[in-house]
């Protein structure tokens, strides 16, 4: 494996040098965290499931033509990626109210809304990535209005592609969270895809078959890990 200097520690991944300056490696860990990571664990072969499941999700879009990073999957734990230069801000693209948008507006979680909702938040962790809109990204000069607008269209062709993709499966597409990166001039989706950074319910029973178990201490997290794997690659 072509795996250099280590460049990027996340709370789910790393990020390596490869001999190629345009390419990284990503790797993918079992650690796991929530709440800004005053809850901290592991999820046993988190990083394995994480890893298969971005890879059939990046490559799905991509034959959809959304660009992403990702290039070839290398092994269980492993993926090359284009390098690029991550815009500091998390989208946030939601069908279901769930989570923060259930906590934000004192609403039920389980309301299916009549259009997806998009925010944004500044990905950053000592500020709690706090939810922001166009005009502090324009103002904070963290895009241009050109880029947010691909950032903007891009994540709603994503949720279309995903929702569709996880009907056909049973599974409900609550909500998810997407980073996009510049890559030789253009912007592309990178990060993961994963059920770390979605929320997924099974169709009629609303099961979390999501980081929610671990978030909540629901129990059966690995299990649910790996029963979104073997949906994700048609085993179930
Ligand atoms: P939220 O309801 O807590 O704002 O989360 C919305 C979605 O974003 C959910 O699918 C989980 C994902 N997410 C992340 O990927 N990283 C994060 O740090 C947070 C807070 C949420
Ligand atoms: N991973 C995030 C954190 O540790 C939050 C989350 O996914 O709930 O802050």
């Amino acid at each position: 494996m072509d795996k250099g200097e280590q460049l990027y520690e996340g709370k789910a991944k790393k990020l390596y040098a490869t001999k190629d300056p345009d390419v990284l490696l990503q790797e993918f860990k079992d650690d796991a965290t929530a709440f800004d990571a005053t809850k901290r664990g592991t999820i046993v072969e988190k990083g394995i499931v994480n890893n298969k499941i971005s890879a059939v999700l990046f490559q799905l879009l991509e034959t959809k033509g959304v660009e992403t990073h990702f290039l070839k999957s290398i092994d269980e734990r492993h993926m090359l990626v284009k390098k690029v230069k991550i815009v500091p801000i998390e989208v946030t693209i939601r069908n279901i109210v769930a989570g923060g948008m259930s906590k934000m507006l004192g609403l039920e979680e389980g309301i299916v809304l009549k259009e997806p909702v998009l925010e944004y938040h500044y990905k950053d962790d000592a500020l709690h990535d706090p939810l922001f809109n166009e005009y502090h990204i324009k103002a904070l000069k963290l895009c241009t209005e050109k880029e947010l607008e691909t950032i903007k269209l891009r994540s709603f062709e994503i949720n279309n592609i995903l929702k569709h993709f996880f009907l056909e499966r049973k599974i409900d597409l609550v909500d998810f969270k997407l980073e996009f990166g510049r890559y030789k001039g253009k912007i592309i989706l990178a990060d993961e895809i994963s059920p770390d950074t979605c929320r997924f319910w099974e169709k009629g029973t609303k099961r979390k078959l999501d980081k929610d178990r671990f978030r909540r201490d629901l129990g059966d997290v690995e299990q649910a890990y790996q029963e979104m794997l073997n949906i994700v690659e048609n085993k179930k």
